[in-house]
C-alpha cells in the first residue's frame, strides 16, 4: 500500500492593521529610498495597533481556515512565533478559546527564531502520516521590532500565515526528503528583558547564507531533488532582497545559472508586510500559489531560517484543483484594509508595545479584524471576539 500524500490542505494569512510606507520612512530619516526599494526589497511594513499582537493575528488567520474546513478532526494547533506574549502559556490557547476549537486538543507553542513554524510543520506531517484522518493547525505569527533609528528599522513587519496539514492536500504535498543544519550563532535574539530584538545585521546575512548552503547539501545528501527538478522556490524573507542573495549563493555554491525568474514571485506579499518572523516563508509560499502561473505538478523549494541559527530545505509539489482553493482576492483586500499611518503616528504606536502586566488596563477594540487584545486584568492578558 502507498503511503497517503500528506501537506498543506489550506493555508490563510493575516497582518496588522496599520501601514507604514517605507517611502515616509526614508524622507523622515533622510535616506534614499532606492536603498529601501531596491537595497532591501521593501516597499512597507504592516504596524500593528494597541488591540493586535500574534494573537489576533494568529486567531484571524486562522478563522478563514476554519470557516471553510470546520474544526472536526483537529486535534493539536502548533503555534509558531519569536515574539511570545507569555513565557509560560502558548499564544495558541488563546486562539483555541478564541475559535471555540474542540477541548479533546492539544495546544502548544514553538521557538526557535523565524524557523519554528517549519519544525511545526514537520511535526504536523509526522503525526497526520500516524492518524490519517486527523488536521492539524498550524500558526505562524509574529511582531518583527526593532529599535527606532537602527539599521534593522526598516525590515519590521507583522504578520500570520494558518495552514491545515492533512493527507491528501488540496494545495502542496510535503515530500519527505528534507535538509538540515544548526549552528550557534549570536547573529539575532531577543532578550528576555527587551520588547526588541538585538541584531548583528552583517553576521545575521552570513549566517542565513551558511545556513542556506549547509541545509541544501544536507537535502541532497538525504535524497532530495536535483536543482534542475526544483521548479520554482520561496525562502524566508527578512527583507526581499536576502531571497536574491541566497539564490545567487546557491547558484555560485553549485556553480551554475539560477533565474530570479525562479522565487521573484514568492517577494510580493512580503515587499508590502516586512518581515513576520515565522510567517514570512509561508507568505512567500501563498504569493506563489496564488500567482497567475499554472504551478500544477510543480515542485517548490522551501529554505527556512532561524537565527541562532537552525536551518531547513525542504520541497513540495503543487496539487491538481491547488487553484480553487488560493485566496488572492482575499489577500489582496486584506493588504487594502491596512490604515496608513505617517511616521510619527508609527512611532507612537511602536511606543505603546511597551506595555508591561503590573497594572490593569483596558484597550479599546479597533482594529478592522474580529479579534483584539483587550487590556490585563489581575496580570492575566485578555482578548475579545467580534465573533467566534
Ligand atoms: N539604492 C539602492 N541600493 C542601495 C542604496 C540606494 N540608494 N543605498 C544602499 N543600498 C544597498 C546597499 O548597497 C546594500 O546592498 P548589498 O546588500 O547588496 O550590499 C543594501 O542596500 C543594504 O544597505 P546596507 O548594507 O548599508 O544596510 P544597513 O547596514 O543599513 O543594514 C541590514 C541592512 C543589515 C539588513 C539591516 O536592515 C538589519 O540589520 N536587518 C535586520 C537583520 C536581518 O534582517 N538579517 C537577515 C538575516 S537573519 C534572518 O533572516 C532572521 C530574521 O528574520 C531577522
Amino acid at each position: 500500500m502507498t503511503a497517503p500524500l500528506i501537506g498543506i490542505h489550506d493555508l490563510a494569512v493575516a497582518t496588522a492593521g496599520h501601514v507604514l510606507e517605507l517611502d515616509d520612512l526614508a524622507a523622515a530619516t533622510g535616506v534614499d529610498p532606492g536603498k529601501f526599494h531596491i537595497g532591501l526589497g521593501q516597499d512597507q511594513m504592516s504596524v500593528p495597533g494597541p488591540d493586535e499582537d500574534i494573537v489576533t493575528m494568529g486567531a484571524t488567520a486562522a478563522r478563514r481556515i476554519i470557516d471553510r474546513h470546520g474544526v472536526e478532526g483537529i486535534r493539536t494547533v502548533f503555534f509558531a512565533t519569536e515574539s511570545g506574549v507569555d513565557q509560560s502559556k502558548s499564544a495558541g490557547v488563546w486562539v483555541h478559546d478564541l475559535l471555540g476549537l474542540p477541548s479533546t486538543s492539544r495546544v502548544i507553542e514553538l521557538k526557535q527564531a523565524c524557523y519554528s513554524a517549519t519544525a511545526a510543520l514537520q511535526a504536523a506531517a509526522g503525526l497526520v502520516a500516524r492518524e490519517p484522518g486527523s488536521k492539524v493547525l498550524v500558526i505562524a505569527s509574529d511582531v518583527a521590532r526593532y529599535e527606532l533609528d537602527s539599521a534593522a528599522e526598516p525590515t519590521q513587519g507583522a504578520g500570520a500565515v494558518a495552514m491545515l496539514v492533512t493527507a491528501d492536500p488540496a494545495l502542496l504535498s510535503i515530500e519527505p526528503a528534507t535538509g538540515l543544519h544548526t549552528a550557534h550563532v549570536d547573529d539575532f535574539w531577543r532578550p528576555n528583558d527587551s520588547v526588541t530584538a538585538v541584531v548583528d545585521g552583517k553576521l545575521s546575512i552570513d549566517a542565513y547564507l551558511d545556513g542556506f548552503v549547509g541545509a541544501w547539501d544536507d537535502y541532497r545528501a538525504h535524497g532530495g531533488a536535483d536543482i534542475d527538478e526544483i521548479d520554482v522556490f520561496t525562502h524566508h524573507q527578512p527583507f526581499t532582497r536576502m531571497a536574491a542573495k541566497a539564490h545567487r549563493r546557491l547558484a555560485e555554491h553549485l556553480g551554475t545559472e539560477l533565474s530570479e525568474d525562479r522565487y521573484l514571485r514568492s517577494t510580493l506579499y512580503n515587499r508590502r508586510i516586512g518581515n513576520s518572523y515565522t510567517a514570512s516563508l509561508y507568505f512567500g509560499l501563498a504569493a506563489l500559489l496564488d500567482g497567475d502561473d499554472d504551478l500544477t505538478g510543480k515542485r517548490v523549494g522551501m529554505f527556512s531560517y532561524g537565527s541562532g541559527s537552525v536551518s531547513e530545505f525542504f520541497a513540495g509539489v503543487v496539487q491538481s484543483g491547488y487553484r480553487e482553493h488560493t485566496r488572492a482576492d482575499e489577500t489582496a483586500e486584506l493588504l487594502a484594509a491596512r490604515t496608513r499611518v505617517d511616521v510619527p503616528a508609527y512611532r507612537a504606536l511602536h511606543a505603546a508595545a511597551h506595555l508591561g502586566s503590573r497594572q490593569d488596563v483596558t484597550v479599546p477594540a479597533q482594529s478592522p479584524w474580529p479579534y483584539h487584545f483587550a487590556g490585563v486584568r489581575g496580570r492575566a492578558r485578555q482578548y475579545s471576539a467580534d465573533r467566534t
